[in-house]
């Protein structure tokens, strides 16, 4: 862990952790199995919280099953580190795996096996803001610099995984081709149970309305908070330093209001309006 490194590379284009850039030939060819489950996202979207919703449902709401491991060992993040590939390669079937890919990147292998993708998408302004505080916390990501150097940076799309623009339009096309799921943060926010059932269909699962409950239960912000095995604690500071800010941090819509300067929110509006428009794609900013 401890030989992790800011440094920033490139992989067609994308800016991408050089350790990621360093591994990228066995990343793209990593083999999916039959029965695979990936769930998919811009960083910052609510990845974890879909992992943990998408582990439940797969373990039928078993609980103790759920706390068996932290979240990132449980579900490997496939591009992070060669130990999470490995991890994944010698997990038994059948697999839940994380990626933070765009679409174009994604393993091939993945497409043949039809594999099925959830894609969590969170609106830009809120997925920047919980961005720049894990830039600031997370000693792997490169400094982030002030607000207003990282509000352009992430505008522009120079920021590890690229741009959030080319990543959601990325996936949204994408979602008529294969097995895609799409699923909104705001949506999670607004009605969690509609969306648990939503995923649990999707994974052809059928689960009473007791087990249903049990998961909304266990994935509130405020248990996940508490849950060792879902807020990254367990990480070393010289990884994850949550004395600067909270892995769980705030989990709220609309919160970029406390960020965003008027002249900001102008500017982002413009680009988002430019970029967006004929996407089909529409976010919501505030509930
Ligand atoms: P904030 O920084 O805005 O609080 P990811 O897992 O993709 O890195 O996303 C992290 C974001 O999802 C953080 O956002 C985190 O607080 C939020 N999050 C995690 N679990 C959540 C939950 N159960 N409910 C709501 N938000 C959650």
């Amino acid at each position: 862990m401890a030989d992790f490194s800011p440094d920033m590379g490139e992989i067609e284009g994308v800016p991408m952790l050089q350790d990621i850039c360093k591994e990228w030939d066995s990343i793209y060819s990593f083999q999916a199995r039959d029965g695979d489950v990936v769930v998919a996202s811009y960083p910052k979207s609510g990845t974890t919280w879909m992992q943990e919703i998408m582990d439940l449902i797969l373990q039928d709401g078993d609980v103790q099953k759920s706390l068996r491991a932290p979240c990132f060992v449980k579900v490997p993040f496939l591009e992070m580190a060669k130990t999470s590939l490995q991890l994944a390669n010698t997990m038994p079937s059948p697999r839940l795996l994380k990626i933070h890919l765009p679409v174009q990147l994604v393993p091939p292998s993945f497409w043949e096996k039809n594999t099925k993708i959830v894609y969590v998408a969170r609106n830009p302004k809120d997925c920047m803001v919980s961005y720049y505080h894990f830039h600031k916390m997370d000693q792997t990501m490169p400094d982030p610099g002030p607000w207003e150097h990282f509000f352009l940076s992430f505008l522009s799309g120079k920021v590890s995984w690229g741009s959030w623009f080319d990543h959601v339009i990325g996936w949204w096309k994408a979602k008529g081709r294969h097995q895609i799921l799409f699923i909104f943060y705001e949506d999670m926010i607004e009605d969690p149970l509609r969306e648990i059932r939503k995923v649990m269909t999707f994974l052809e699962k059928n689960l009473s309305e007791e087990v249903l409950q049990r998961i909304l239960k266990h994935t509130t912000f405020k248990s996940m908070k508490n849950n060792p095995m879902a807020n990254f604690s367990v990480l070393p500071t010289s990884m994850f330093n949550q004395s600067i800010s909270s892995f769980m941090r705030k989990g709220q819509v609309g919160d970029w209001q406390n960020y965003f300067l008027v002249s900001q929110n102008l500017l982002f509006d413009e680009e988002y309006t430019k970029k967006m428009e004929s996407s089909g794609l529409r976010f919501r900013m505030e509930l």
